[in-house]
């Protein structure tokens, strides 16, 4: 009997690592965010291409296997992002994490002229100035 029982601990610890690794919703736990100091004007070009550049990370990050870097320019104005899941996540998860992120970098750092996020299964970043890979 208490064989038994060890054998059915086992089997419910490898479905539930299991399912962590396959079908889990991404970790969104919190490990790190930053706001730049400071406010860019409310309805300025430089808002309005923080915004199209949140939406571009959000949009495209998943289809751009899961890191994706891209810069933009509106006026005289030229922003740098970065979008990055945990490669281990489904595409819905990597898109959810990706949401989770860029809700909390309008809301936690709204209007702030660079910021970013890093969340346990994804990362968000944006700045008013170059830079790449792991951050
Ligand atoms: C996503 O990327 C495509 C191709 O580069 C681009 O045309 C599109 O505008 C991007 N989406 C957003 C929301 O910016």
């Amino acid at each position: 009997m208490a064989s038994l029982k060890v054998i059915f601990l086992v089997v419910d610890i490898i479905t539930s690592c299991f399912f962590v690794s396959m079908n889990g919703f991404p970790d969104t736990t919190i490990d790190g965010l930053v706001c730049l100091v400071g406010k860019v004007p409310v309805d300025s070009d430089v808002e309005l291409l923080i915004l199209y550049m949140l939406d571009d990370l959000r949009e495209n990050t998943t289809s751009h296997g899961y890191n994706y870097e891209v810069d933009k320019t509106m006026g005289k104005y030229h922003y740098w992002g970065n979008g990055a899941c945990n490669g281990r996540l489904e595409n819905v998860d990597c898109d959810q994490c990706i949401i989770a992120c860029s809700n909390l970098l309008r809301n936690s750092c709204t209007l702030s002229p660079g910021a970013h996020v890093k969340l346990r299964d994804c990362r968000l970043r944006y700045e008013p100035y170059e830079f790449h890979g792991n951050w």
